[in-house]
This record gives structure tokens, sequence and C-alpha cells, in this order.
């Protein structure tokens, strides 16, 4: 499946960051995958699914899904991003891989838990973050758990100062990648300006810039979109394994009755 028709699956195949320079990625975000992962098996076991079916929405390259597998568990590979998406499957030969727009997911298959991380933000409409919802509960078996990792609403506001914030990567002992992230709040979103130079030795090989948004949650919007996607027993608690408190931890029941997905734009 390679049909792109949401706004966030089109930025997922340009963004530098997850297209030419996605080799950079694993370089720049750190996050220990530990607390994430733990998280979810030590709620999976108390489930009484200590070998899960579980799918990773917006894998990424994979970290989460491999250590998860490590821990046991039997985890597909879902992202709109190819560049990621490879590097994920590398990491997880056994995995099942999808490259898939989440807003408009129809694998037919139904997992024991969806886990979706630093995902659901990308999704700035209405219809949109109603969509992925409902194709998540479509995606789960009835009483099956989803795993939420959001940018919450007043921290993410605080933080999107306008500082710019810079890291250098080596990515081979010739080739070297600033990249340069701005983030200011406007309307109830973040907007991104991000700065990418990559060096060959001395020599400027690429430059270029990207700008694009970002919508947080609440946690009431949380509740009344998952609720109307069908799903109960929805818990919000702090982000687990971040280096800043500007996110939250969602976990998720799929109910026997949940709403029928719609495509973007529907
Ligand atoms: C910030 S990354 C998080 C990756 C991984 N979950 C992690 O925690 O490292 C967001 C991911 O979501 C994917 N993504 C965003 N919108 C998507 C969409 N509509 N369909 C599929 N993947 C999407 C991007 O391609 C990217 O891999």
């Amino acid at each position: 499946m390679s049909v792109v028709t949401s706004h966030s699956a089109a930025v997922s195949r340009t963004r530098p960051f997850y297209a030419r320079h996605a080799q950079a990625y694993d370089l720049l975000i750190t996050d220990p995958v530990e607390p994430w992962v733990e998280t979810l098996h030590e709620r999976l076991v108390r489930a009484g699914r200590p070998a899960a079916l579980v799918l990773d929405a917006g894998c990424g390259t994979g970290r989460h899904a491999a250590a998860l597998t490590t821990l046991g568990h039997h985890v597909d590979l879902a992202d709109a991003a190819e560049d990621l998406l490879r590097q994920a499957a590398a990491r997880c030969p056994r995995a099942r891989t999808f490259h898939a727009d989440l807003c408009a997911l129809d694998l037919g298959l139904q997992y024991q838990a969806v886990t979706c991380r630093g995902v659901l933000n990308d999704m700035l409409t209405d219809t949109d973050r109603d969509a992925v919802l409902r194709c998540f509960a479509a995606s789960l078996r009835t009483g099956g758990l989803l795993f939420l990792d959001v940018r919450e609403e007043h921290g993410s506001r605080d933080r999107a100062d306008a500082t710019p914030r810079h890291q250098s990567v080596q990515l081979d002992p010739d080739t070297h990648l600033d990249f340069t992230s701005t983030v200011t709040w406007n309307a109830g979103l973040l907007h991104v300006h991000e700065q990418y130079t990559l060096r060959c030795g001395q020599q400027l090989a690429h430059e270029s810039t990207y700008d694009f948004a970002m919508r947080p949650w609440t946690q009431d919007e949380l509740v009344q979109r998952l609720t109307a996607a069908g799903f109960h027993d929805i818990e919000t608690r702090p982000g687990v394994g971040r280096k800043t408190p500007d996110r939250l931890l969602v976990i998720a029941t799929r109910s026997q009755h949940a709403a029928e997905p719609t495509q973007p734009g529907q």
C-alpha cells in the first residue's frame, strides 16, 4: 500500500529529516527507548498479552519496534516515510512492513495493540485527527490497547519561544550535517522552521530549509475524539522517556462497537 492522501503523510515524504537526511534521524533523536517500551510491555503483560501482536503506527526508524520485539512481542511497521520505513524494516526483519497513510489505514488485520509515538501532532485538521483514530480502532480487536505519545498544548506553547536549537552530527568520516530548528506558536499551532546544512569535508554539499506546523492536543480533546472513535478506559499521564515535559502518554481500550473509519477529507 503506498497511497498518500493526508497532509501529514505528504509532509512525511518531503520533510528532509525523514527523506533526504533520513540517515541522520537516529543521530539527532536520541531519547532512550526503554521507558516507552517498558511501559507498554508492563501494561500488555498486565492485560494477559505477554507476546502481543502489535502495530507500530508511524514507526520511524523502528527503534521502539525492535526493542518491543526483543521483549517477545510480534511488531508490524507502518509509516508514510519510505526512507525511515526502510531503516525500520532492516532493524525488524520479521515484521510485516506497510508503507501507508495512517489517516487512511486499511490493513485488513486486527492487532492486540497499536502504538503511535510522536505522530498525532502532525495531523492538523479535525477530519484527519478523527480519521486516524477511527483507523486505529478498526485495526484493533475488541479490548485491544492503544498507546499514544502526543504533544500537550500548554507545555508545547511554553517551549515554542523562537529560540534556534542547533545540533551537529557526523554522518560518516567526511560528511557532517548541521541542523537548526526554531519553533514559534500561533493560533493553536507550533510553527517549525528547519535549516539543514550538509558538508563534505569543508565543502558545502547541500543546504535547505523546511517549514511545517504541528497541532498539540489537550486532554479534553483526546478524551472526546477517542470516545467518538470507539475507545473507553482512557488514561492520560505525563509522557515517558521524553527530555521535555510537554508530552502526554495515553492508553485507551478499543470498545466493542467502534466507529467506522472515514477517509481524510470526507
Ligand atoms: C516524530 S516521528 C516518530 C517516529 C517514531 N514513532 C519514534 O518515536 O521515533 C513521526 C513519524 O510519523 C510518521 N507519520 C506522520 N504522519 C503520518 C501519516 N499520516 N501516515 C503515516 N506515517 C506518518 C512520519 O513519517 C514519522 O516517521
